[in-house]
C-alpha cells in the first residue's frame, strides 16, 4: 500500500480506551471485539498486516500524545470530531453520528438536567459528554455536581449504584448498555450534539489517513459497513 509506515512490522496498532461496547470492548474470550475493531480491520486488511490493539486512557488518545510518541498508528475510540482535537490529531472522514444521552436509573426518571437541583451527575472524564455538561451548568447556572469518572465501566457502575443521580454520555453507547442490562438504566432525555465519530492518525500521516478513508469508503460502497453495522449496532 503506497508509502504507508507502521511503527511495527507486520501490524497496524491501534489506541483505543476499554471497554466502550458497541465500539470496542472486549468478549467472553478476552478478545477486543466492536464495530471500530471490525472497521480497522478492513484498514489493516487492506495493508496486509493484522491489527493489533493498545488499551490506554482517552486522555493520551485524544491529545495526540499516544500517536506523537509511536504508542499506536491510528485511534479508534468511538472519538468525536472536534475542533480542538483537529489541532493535535488528523482525522478520517466520520464514521459515525452520535448524540448525547441522559440516563438514570429505573422509577428515578429525570429528563431535565435542571430537574437534578443539587444532585450528582457522572461523565466519563475528557470526553464531550463531560465538556458538554460542564458548558451547560456555566451557561445555565445551574446547581449540580459533575463527577468525572475514569472509564465507562466506572461512570456506569457509579449510576447502578446510586452515587450519582443520572449520567451522560454518547447515545449508542448507552444504548447498547442497558440492551445487555436490561432494567440496569434508562435513556431519559437526548441532547443533540450533532457529533460525529473519526478515527485519527498522528498529524501528517497523510498515507495511513488515505488508507483509512479509502477503507471507509469502500466498505460503504460494497455493503461492508451495513454489514458491520447491523452485527454491532442493530437495525
Ligand atoms: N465520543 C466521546 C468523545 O469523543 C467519548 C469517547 C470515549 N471513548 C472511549 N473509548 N472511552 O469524547
Amino acid at each position: 500500500e503506497g508509502g504507508v509506515k507502521l511503527i511495527k512490522s507486520g501490524a497496524l496498532v491501534t489506541c483505543t480506551h476499554l471497554p466502550y461496547a458497541p465500539f470496542q470492548s472486549k468478549d467472553a474470550a478476552g478478545k477486543v471485539v466492536g464495530f471500530d475493531v471490525a472497521l480497522i480491520d478492513l484498514v489493516a486488511k487492506k495493508l496486509s498486516v493484522t491489527q493489533e490493539i493498545v488499551d490506554t486512557p482517552f486522555e493520551g488518545i485524544k491529545s495526540g500524545a499516544d500517536l506523537n510518541s509511536g504508542k499506536c498508528d491510528v485511534a479508534a475510540a468511538g472519538m468525536t470530531i472536534t475542533d480542538e482535537r483537529k489541532q493535535v490529531l488528523d482525522f478520517s472522514d466520520p464514521y459515525f453520528d452520535a448524540t448525547q444521552a441522559l440516563n438514570t436509573l429505573p422509577g428515578k426518571e429525570v429528563k431535565t438536567l435542571e430537574e437534578l437541583k443539587g444532585k450528582r451527575i457522572g461523565v466519563q472524564g475528557g470526553t464531550t459528554g463531560d465538556d458538554y455538561i460542564k458548558a451547560q451548568v456555566k451557561e445555565k447556572s445551574l446547581d449540580l455536581e459533575v463527577v468525572a469518572y475514569k472509564d465507562l465501566a466506572a461512570l456506569q457502575q457509579a449510576l447502578a449504584t446510586n452515587q450519582v443521580a443520572a449520567a451522560v454520555g454518547d447515545l449508542p453507547v448507552w444504548n447498547d448498555y442497558i440492551k445487555a442490562n436490561p432494567g440496569k438504566a434508562v435513556v431519559t432525555a437526548g441532547f443533540d450534539t450533532g457529533e460525529q465519530y473519526g478515527f485519527a492518525v498522528k498529524k501528517g500521516n497523510a498515507e495511513l489517513l488515505k488508507a483509512v478513508n479509502d477503507a471507509i469508503s469502500a466498505s460503504r460502497t460494497d455493503g461492508t459497513y451495513d454489514k458491520i453495522y447491523a452485527e454491532w449496532i442493530g437495525e
